[in-house]
């Protein structure tokens, strides 16, 4: 359904003006607002013919009064006020353009006017595209906005198009830009390295520039994640206060920057890292941006979670709705030390406790060279015939009468210098003539730039699932990130196209594993939470969150991590104590109720747990499959205590029924508390109105965690009085079903 507004010039531009400058051709001061059910995007074309983006906020009763405003749309003032929708380098007072460009005629400016709009609404998706023109230069601007009605996300992006005849440069080309007025702007947004990823952090921003980046080619988000939550006026509240989530849907190089300028505005842009990523356009072609996904919040950043929340399940993770199987993954539990027998004793075991899917790790291929360490063997995915003498279908077939689906680990972007692969195909690596190749964990990248790596990519999972209809589970891992880049695939004048189309190339085989197998669920795993962005998950159905699987540092990385992505994608592991990362010895049933807010998994050696620990797993697991996973995959989080601002050392969140009739509360202490400090937990996201009975659940001992424990409470009583728990001990939980009484 257009917008009548919008149809007025767009049916007459759409088509006859190719190629030629456009005129100056929208009337003055129209508004043209993109809206969900409870926000909404504005922009006003001015009397100078530029799309100027106005605001971003709740949504308004009467958008026409943007047309009213004294002191923007003035030609005279565009230089001092004005934020146009997508700036280019050249005729407009900006600092950091979305689009710089050389021309096919050298020059460098870029000026865009305003063409048209054409508004489309679709099962609750509205698609708003503004067409720019350059006024000199034939080149065509679209710009993407497409709003999310009932989950109150937009998504931004942008398509350039070169219609000249000759060659043009993009030197920059973000895919968002967003300018903010506020009397101070707080960013929180993650950090971290290998075993400690998505740490966050909340900051002040300060006039000049913040940046949040990755020039790592692959395993972009090990360190920083395409991500943030911005807090207008003051510091995030979880259920108060005006707050922007933003996610940028792509796997390479990125960049967020922020600035606060010398009028204390705050500009924002969103898109593909520049950094050495010129990009040639011949004639006719056209370069599309990744998706920048947003959402508004009035309420608070619990809002912004839980609308990114819905809106991933619905339009990007795969398979959004389903409910993820418990798995036992082998690689905590063995490395790559295994046989058969190792490992379908592990299976019965497995099968023992409740686990529904058994995933081989690393250590199964190799043969001239085994994959019995890190050393060798990558590239070559043949079935190890010591280790494994009867092929994987003997282990599927084992997995399959103890009633476990079977899943399998490969890393099919990258090989061991060691391997066969490498031996055979040497230009298919990531190079740079004449310089040593740096490896990183014994390893080097494949170029998939180039279509012939690409089909090899695609012909190791095929042929693994053509020989074994039953996998039912990848782990797609990438253990290193670009260096030394360079192609010999790519044209000597091509090789900064390297970093997107890489990106575009994993893509593609991504696409066509999902045309082929929409049934078989993969994992997003870059040496642990490597890869976590809205670009990968709309081909995975999960990620692995880190390779640390300890439960008292996954209470903050997992925090961290539901800010933008979902629990349901967020694997979670109880894996073996001491934890092989950091050394720390936790509880059972803290490791486990830590991993069951997230996609329950187990990662260790079961014959090394006691019958004591078997029971208690194998209950907990029963709880969660009956209780807890249908809140994990479809409910909404609230958190209710942070473990970054808690100052009694304790972290609390509640998984919600959207109906409000069920919900799971999960309580941790983080450190050792004082005699009589006890956490007061104000259980958000219930119906204040409806009856609650709280049951605790995963109890080791008769003691109760809360007096009320099998008590009826209604909602408002548990959200203004809240619950006092009986945990002070560091490693100390509690997990209470809170199930409507009618
Ligand atoms: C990476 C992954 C681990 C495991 C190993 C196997 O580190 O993050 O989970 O799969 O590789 O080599």
């Amino acid at each position: 359904m257009m917008n009548p507004l919008f149809k007025t010039l767009f049916a007459a531009l759409a088509c006859g003006l190719a190629g030629s400058p456009a005129a100056v051709l929208a009337t003055p001061r129209q508004v043209y607002p993109v809206t969900t059910e409870k926000t909404q995007l504005v922009y006003t074309v001015g009397e100078d013919g530029k799309l100027i983006f106005r605001y971003y906020g709740p949504r308004l009763h009467d958008v026409d009064q943007f047309s009213r405003t004294k002191g923007y749309n003035r030609p005279d003032c565009r230089r001092e006020a004005n934020y146009e929708a997508y700036p280019a380098f050249g005729m407009g007072y900006v600092t950091e353009p979305a689009l710089s460009m050389v021309n096919a005629d050298g020059s460098l400016i870029t000026e865009l006017a305003f063409e048209g709009c054409e508004q489309t609404t679709e099962a609750g998706v509205e698609h708003t595209v503004f067409t720019l023109r350059d006024r000199v230069q034939p080149l065509r601007v679209q710009l993407h906005v497409e709003a999310y009605q009932a989950e109150d996300v937009v998504a931004q992006w942008a398509v350039i198009e070169n219609l000249g005849r000759g060659e043009v440069t993009l030197q920059r080309v973000y895919s968002s830009f967003m300018n903010f007025r506020a009397n101070a702007y707080y960013l929180t947004h993650f950090y971290g390295t290998w075993a400690s990823e998505m740490k966050c952090i909340e900051e002040r921003l300060e006039p000049g520039f913040k940046v949040i980046e990755s020039k790592k080619g692959i395993r972009t988000t090990q360190s920083e994640n395409a991500s943030f939550i911005l807090s207008l006026d003051a510091p995030a509240q979880e259920n108060s206060g005006r707050c922007i989530g933003g996610a940028l849907a792509w796997s390479g190089n990125y960049k967020l920057s922020f600035e606060v300028d010398e009028r204390d505005h705050l500009s924002l842009l969103a898109g593909i890292n520049p950094f050495l990523s010129a990009y040639t356009l011949g004639r006719g072609e056209r370069f599309e941006t990744p998706k920048m996904i947003y959402t508004y919040s009035a309420e608070g950043q619990g809002e912004v979670s839980r609308n990114f929340h819905d809106w991933a399940r619905k339009y990007s993770l795969h398979a959004g709705m389903s409910e993820r199987p418990v798995l036992l993954n082998s690689w905590e539990g063995t490395y790559f030390d295994f046989d058969e027998k190792v490992l379908t004793d592990m299976m019965d075991d497995a099968a023992a406790l409740g686990i529904e899917l058994f995933v081989l790790d690393d250590g199964w291929f190799g043969n001239k060279y085994p994959r019995n360490s890190d050393k060798m063997g990558l590239g070559d995915w043949q079935v190890n015939s010591r280790k494994l003498p009867r092929g994987l279908q003997y282990l599927i077939d084992h997995a399959k009468s103890k009633g476990l689906k079977f899943g399998i680990w490969i890393e099919p972007e990258m090989v061991n210098p060691k391997s066969e692969l490498a031996e055979r195909h040497p230009d298919w690596i990531v190079q740079s003539p004449g310089r040593e190749q740096i490896t990183m964990r014994n390893q080097l990248l494949l170029d998939l730039t180039n279509p012939a790596v690409r089909e090899f990519v695609w012909k190791v999972v095929d042929d693994l699932l053509t020989a074994h209809p039953d996998i039912a589970y990848i782990k797609w891992d990438a253990n290193r990130h670009v260096e030394q880049v360079g192609s010999t695939y790519l044209p000597d004048d091509r090789q900064t196209h390297f970093w997107v189309d890489y990106t575009r190339g994993l893509y593609s085989i991504y696409q066509r594993i999902r045309e082929k197998y929409p049934d078989v669920m993969l994992q997003a795993c870059a040496s642990g939470g490597g890869r976590v962005d809205y670009g990968s998950l709309q081909y995975h159905d999960e990620f692995w969150t880190s390779d640390n699987t300890d439960a008292l540092q996954r209470i903050y990385m997992q925090y961290a991590t539901n800010l933008i992505y979902p629990p349901m994608a967020t694997a979670s592991h109880v894996s073996a104590s001491p934890g092989h990362q950091t050394g720390i010895i936790t509880p059972l049933k803290f490791r486990f109720d830590v991993a069951m807010s997230g996609r329950l998994g187990m990662e260790l050696q079961p014959k090394n747990m006691s019958e004591t620990e078997k029971a208690f797993a194998r209950e907990a697991i029963v709880n969660y499959k009956t209780h807890i996973r249908e809140l994990v995959t479809r409910g909404d989080l609230y958190r209710l205590i942070s473990p970054y601002a808690c100052t009694n050392n304790h972290a609390a969140n509640m998984l919600v029924s959207k109906d409000k009739s069920k919900a799971v509360l999960f309580a941790y202490c983080t450190g050792f508390n004082r005699r009589g400090v006890r956490p007061t937990i104000h259980l958000h996201g219930l119906d204040a109105a409806k009856r609650y009975r709280l049951t605790e659940i995963n109890k080791i001992s008769p003691r109760k965690s809360f007096w009320g424990d099998g008590e009826v409470f209604d909602g408002e009583y548990l959200k203004e009085v809240g619950v006092e728990l009986q945990i002070a001990r560091q490693y100390e939980s509690a997990v209470f079903l809170i199930e409507e009484v009618k």
